[in-house]
């Protein structure tokens, strides 16, 4: 793939070799939402699973005073780094890792993710999305801010009861639905498991519909008790 991305707020050229993700319409509209409010701006901010790069281009667009975009592996953070390279801000600061998940250094002010569901590979298909929400305590300061995308079929209403679980002040900003993609009909097991989530998806006139929700949550600050299980060190 070779494109120019065709809306002129998010213009920029972008390629896709072999694995690397291309955007889909949850990529997209994760970019309307990022290109129309500056949730960076001023900030240190961690981006996983960048793939070819369309969302840190536009985070960098918002003057973060630093940006940090991993990916899972070094073929796929090359394609990170060099759509990124050729579309970034003069000026601006970036750092490429490649890292599985949360397993990487630092705190930041902002962790902006699209997460595997569908084809995350996992028993749990809601794995990357559970373990954001576990997680991402870790590398946010207080009242640090966490922003992503996930389709109905994810079950929103867990993800906010969790979120909420986990100290963090959460809602869904944005909603947007459409159809499905056609890989979702070949996975038969995706299928089966979508109809037990409330609220998953709609059929309209024979089009199976999901929504795509962009949810944002802001880390409460907590300070554990004096005899919690930490070492003490981290206290
Ligand atoms: C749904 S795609 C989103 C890509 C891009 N941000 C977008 O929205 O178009 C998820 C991305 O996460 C990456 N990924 C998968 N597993 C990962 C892991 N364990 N750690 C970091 N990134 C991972 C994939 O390679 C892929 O680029």
């Amino acid at each position: 793939m070779t494109s120019k991305q065709s809306n002129d707020s998010h213009a920029m050229e972008l390629s896709a070799q072999g694995d690397d993700w291309r955007p889909t319409p949850h990529g997209r509209f994760l970019a309307d939402v990022l290109t129309a409010n500056s949730f960076a701006k001023g900030k240190d901010v961690l981006e996983l699973g960048g793939g070819v790069g369309n969302h840190t281009i536009l985070l960098l667009r918002h003057e973060p005073r630093s940006l940090v975009v991993t990916e899972i592996s070094e073929d796929l953070l090359a394609s990170t780094r060099k759509n990124v390279e050729r579309n970034r801000p003069a000026g601006s600061v970036i750092e490429y890792r490649v890292s599985d998940w949360l397993s990487t250094e630092g705190t930041f002010d902002l962790v902006v993710t699209n997460p595997p569901f569908c084809v995350s590979g996992k028993q749990n298909r809601r794995y990357f999305i559970d373990s954001l929400i576990l997680d991402a305590h870790r590398r946010l300061r207080p009242n640090g801010e966490l922003l992503f995308i996930q389709s109905s079929m994810a079950d929103v209403q867990k993800t906010l009861r969790r979120l909420d679980e986990n100290g963090f002040d959460a809602k869904v900003i944005e909603r947007r639905s459409g159809p499905f993609r056609d890989y979702y009909f070949e996975d038969k097991s995706f299928m089966e498991e979508i109809k037990q989530v409330p609220d998953g998806y709609t059929v309209q006139d024979g089009t199976h519909m999901e929504t795509l929700n962009v949810i944002h949550g802001t880390l409460r600050p907590y300070s554990p008790p004096s005899i919690a299980h930490i070492p003490a060190t981290k206290k």
